[in-house]
């Protein structure tokens, strides 16, 4: 049926789906997103976002979120962003994240969508290193 078609599409998309409420507490994330950070679905769900973060984001997240909700002036909502992301591991890396917003009636949710850019960092680095 239909919500067993839309939950396949979820888990099998190649980039990496979060999605979390006004505060920034994570509800859902796909398998791809588990996978590019090194966490299972148990460990992110419940969790802020701000832990997939290098420090100073982690530190400032919450406030992005305020102030977005206070003025309504996006920065990424809609726009989209290269920012870095960090591993259960440490390890950090280049992503694209492009957020949406959505309101229901239990409040709002957003939506990011994660596209893992360390693959096209090393190919620009490589063609670099020819110059
Ligand atoms: C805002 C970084 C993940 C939702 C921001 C801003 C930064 C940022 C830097 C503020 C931009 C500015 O004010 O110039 C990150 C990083 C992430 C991450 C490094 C690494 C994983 C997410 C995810 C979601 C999300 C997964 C949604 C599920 C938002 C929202 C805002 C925001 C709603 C405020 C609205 C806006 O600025 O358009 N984030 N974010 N973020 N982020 Fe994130």
């Amino acid at each position: 049926d239909d919500e067993h078609r839309l939950r396949a599409l979820f888990e099998m998309a190649t980039d990496g789906i979060i999605t979390m409420g006004e505060r920034g507490v994570i509800e859902t994330a796909n398998r791809a997103a588990c996978e590019l950070f090194g966490y299972t679905i148990g460990e992110l769900r419940g969790q802020k976002v701000n832990m997939l973060m290098p420090e100073h984001d982690r530190k400032h997240h919450d406030e992005y979120l305020a102030r977005y909700q206070r003025t309504r002036v996006p920065h990424i909502i809609g726009i989209g962003r290269e920012v870095t992301g960090r591993c259960k591991d440490g390890r950090e890396f280049p992503l694209r994240l492009a957020v949406s917003e959505v309101k229901l009636e239990g409040g709002t949710l957003y939506t990011g969508i994660l596209h893992d850019l360390s693959e096209f960092h090393l190919a620009r680095k490589r063609v670099e290193d020819l110059n």
